[in-house]
Parts: structure tokens; sequence; C-alpha cells
């Protein structure tokens, strides 16, 4: 019986067959109950003990096997799914065209971020809808000064006192604000004027960078600016400035970099001049740090702002700016998605 057992156990491959070994083992005119039925009909107390043994062996091994049978079936079942709904969840490697591009003002600002980090300095964002107060006022540009006219500027209809930021200084009010000196920070972001022609777009980007602490002067300004120009551009750049006028810094000064193109010789890029305007710095006017409780005779500060379209444009040989904002995929397509 226990052979005719084993035979039925190899001969089962599908679960349905369950039923039918347990039937002809178990069920109730199975080989185990009428085993059962046998042992009263034994003449001695040893041989009924012996048959009930072995219809408990039986049972047991009927059970064992019918429960091995189903975890098998169950794993052969799941190896059998998943040999059919085979999936391939690589996805393919892709070439650097299918990997996309950054924008070139990204990859730009990607990079001065980096090289900002290792200079310690935090990198901080600002708004792009500002409060005249921050845009203007608190930079020591009051209401009415002519200086706002250089910026001619996006008010919100209906909300008389918000503005689209016309540059990232409004960082340096918003920073200045929440922390105390020492401060290095650079932020870069979106800029808007009203201004559209061959030079300007209504959008633009700029860098702002600025240090307060005790003693800084305007050596550092110099300084650091060489250092960021070096690290962005990989070569030494010379660079001039020239005295000029923003209200929030004493002295004020416009900076030309050597051209990038021509090193200084004079091309086409420069306009034969060798010089290219990249932005404005200064030292932070004590009338900034007054307006923002910072004293003004412990405290000295430089800071800078520049065009990121335009590093870009040196960066990358681009000399139509309007092409950055075109959103044209054959010009956007060529870039990398980061720089080394
Ligand atoms: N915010 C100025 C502009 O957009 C640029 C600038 C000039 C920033 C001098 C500065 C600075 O931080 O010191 O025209």
């Amino acid at each position: 019986m226990q052979k005719d057992f084993e035979e039925r156990y190899h001969l089962i491959t599908a679960v349905k067959d369950f039923e039918s070994l347990r039937v002809a083992f178990l069920g109730r005119k199975g080989h185990v109950p009428s085993l059962r039925a046998q042992i009263k009909t034994l003449p001695t107390a040893e041989e009924r003990k012996q048959l009930g043994a072995r219809a408990t062996a039986l049972q047991r091994r009927v059970e064992d096997g019918i429960n091995a049978l189903r975890l098998e079936l169950e794993d052969r079942a799941i190896a059998k799914t998943l040999e059919q709904e085979r999936a391939d969840i690589d996805l393919p490697v892709l070439d650097q065209h299918e990997l996309g591009a950054l924008h070139p003002v990204s990859l730009i600002r990607n990079k001065l971020e980096q090289v900002f980090q290792r200079l310690s300095f935090s990198v901080l964002d600002g708004p792009d809808v500002e409060f005249e107060d921050y845009n203007f006022n608190k930079l020591n540009i009051p209401d009415h000064h002519p200086a706002r006219d250089m910026q001619d500027t996006f008010y919100l209809q209906n909300y008389q006192r918000l503005l689209l930021r016309t540059h990232t200084s409004n960082v340096q009010v918003h920073a200045m604000e929440q922390h105390s000196p020492p401060l290095r920070v650079v932020s870069m972001g979106r800029c808007f004027r009203c201004d559209n022609d061959l030079t300007h777009t209504p959008q633009f980007h700029q860098i702002e960078g600025f240090v307060v602490d005790n003693g800084i002067s305007f050596a550092h300004l110099k300084g650091m600016i060489d250092v960021f120009l070096r690290a962005l551009y990989g070569k030494e750049l010379a660079t001039r400035f020239r005295p000029s006028y923003f209200p929030f810094v004493e002295p004020g000064a416009e900076v030309d970099i050597a051209c990038v193109a021509c090193g200084g010789n004079g091309c086409r890029v420069c306009k034969q001049t060798g010089w290219l305007e990249a932005g404005g710095c200064g030292m932070i006017h004590p009338n900034v740090f007054e307006t923002l409780n910072i004293d003004s005779e412990s405290y000295t500060g430089f800071a800078f702002g520049f065009g990121l379209d335009r590093l870009a444009m040196l960066y990358f040989g681009v000399d139509d700016l309007r092409v950055l904002f075109a959103g044209q995929d054959e010009f956007l397509s060529q870039f990398p998605t980061h720089l080394q």
C-alpha cells in the first residue's frame, strides 16, 4: 500500500491531482480508513498495535507528501510565470544626444556654484517676485531716485509695491536681514527688465556675490573676481575696474575682463577693444548696512553682480544673446549635461 502511494505520488504533476491522491488514501473508502477497519479483525493485541502504527505512518506520509507536493507545484507555477512574463527592466544605455543637454546658462550656473562652494560661500536663492523695498529702497535707492530709471521695471498690476526683481542684489537684503556677519554669499537667478534689443532680453540671469566681515577691502574684491574668473574660464584673465555709480556701493566700479576670445589683443567679440564688460561691483554702502542693522563701523563688505548670460556666451562663443532664450532644439541640443 505504501508502494502504491509512492507510485501515485510520483505520477502527480498537476494541482488537481492532490484531491484524487487525498481521496484514494484518506477518503472515507481510502486506503488508510480501510487499514484501520481491518485492525479490529486481527486476533492479537500485538498485531492490532502494529497495524495501527502502519496506518498512522501511512497517513502522515500521505499528508506530508501532499503538503510537499503543493509547495513544489506552487514553486513550479511561480517559476513558470516568471519565465513567461520575463521583463527586461534595464534601460538601454543612451548616447550623449539622447541623454539631453543642459541649457548653457544652467551649465555655467552649476559650475559657478561649485567654484563658490569651494571658496566657502553659501549659495542662496531669492524671490523672482519681490517687494519694491527689497529690490530698491533697502539698497539705498529711495522712491523717485533717478537710479530707478536705469532699471526699467515690471510692476505687478494692482500690487503697487510688488515687482519682478530687476537684479539679484535683492538677495543681499534678505541675507543680511536673516543672518549676521560674517557672510559669504552667492546667489544666481532670473531677473527682469522692460528691455528688448540685440543685447537685452526682458528676462536674463545674474550672479550676485558678497562678503561682509571685519577688515574687508577692495583688494579682497579684486582678488575674488580674479579667482572666480580663472576657475570658470580655466585661464588667467586680466581685469579692469572703471569707477561707476551704483547706489548700494561706495566706491563702485564696472568690471571689464580681458577678451576671452582673443586674450586682449582685439577681435570681433570685443569690438577690437580687447575688453569685455562683465558687471558691477563695489564696497557695500554704509547706508545699506545701517538700514539692515549692521554696524558699519565694525564691518565692511564687497559686492559684485555679473550677467550670467554674458558669462555663458563668452564661455561657449555664442554671439547673439537672443538665441539663449529662443528655445530652439537645434541650438540647445549641442550642449553637454555638465562641464568639467
Ligand atoms: N545690481 C546691479 C545691476 O544689476 C549690478 C551690481 C552692481 C551688483 C554693483 C552689485 C554691485 O553687487 O556691487 O545693475
